[in-house]
């Protein structure tokens, strides 16, 4: 097998990561990675920003606020763990990416092809991580939806759409593949 083909099968969403730091060569090189991804007629839809400290204690407030409400809605008693493991899924994470793909309203066979694109930079950005044995969890929580995200990122709703949220870090445990059978995905026609 080749080592491409083996990152790629290797590769596992991550979601508990050690408190090893990540260099910034090492982010450098899967963001040009994501760089040369396909996009049709070249529009490079895709957007990354690296949330520092100071850009993600804006969310705290809002994250607090929707893990109550999860819980009100789910019909579970609000604890201080449970608003306290929200905080810590923003403030706690080694690197946080916030991906944009951009809009385009008058056209929208565009931004469908546009929003493809940039799930290929997405995917180039995370399997050149996990060649260097770093992993990543691309989460679209209600948090990626939120006004105040656009705010944060300071863009606009009307010309790019947060995509995902990126949690990169070294993996505290890496969690078993549940695919389907090749039979079940891939039919030869005659
Ligand atoms: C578009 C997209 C959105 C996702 N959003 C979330 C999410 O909000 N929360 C989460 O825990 N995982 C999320 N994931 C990760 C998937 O749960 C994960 O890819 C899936 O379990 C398959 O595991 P694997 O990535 O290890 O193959 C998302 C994945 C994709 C492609």
């Amino acid at each position: 097998m080749s080592e491409v083909q083996k990152n790629i099968i290797g590769r596992r969403t991550v979601y508990r990561f050690i408190e090893k730091k990540i260099q910034k060569s090492s982010l450098d090189n899967a963001f040009e990675a994501a760089r040369f991804a396909p996009s049709h007629k070249n529009t490079n839809p895709w957007r990354f920003y690296v949330m520092g400290e100071k850009t993600r204690n804006t969310l705290v407030p809002i994250v607090e606020e929707l893990s109550r409400k999860k819980c009100i809605d789910n019909g579970l008693e609000i604890s201080d763990d449970v608003v306290e493991r929200a905080r810590n899924k923003i403030l706690k994470i080694p690197v946080l990416v916030a991906v944009t793909s951009q809009l385009s309203p008058d056209d929208s066979f565009r931004q469908e092809e546009d929003y493809a694109a940039s799930v290929c930079a997405i995917h180039n950005f995370v399997l050149s991580l996990w060649a260097e044995g770093i992993g990543s969890q691309w989460s679209t929580g209600s948090i990626t939806r939120h006004k105040i995200i656009y705010d944060a990122l300071a863009i606009s709703p009307e010309k790019e759409r947060v995509i995902g949220l990126l949690k990169v870090g070294y993996p505290e445990k890496i969690p078993e593949p549940k695919k389907k059978d090749l039979s079940e995905i891939r039919f030869y026609l005659d």
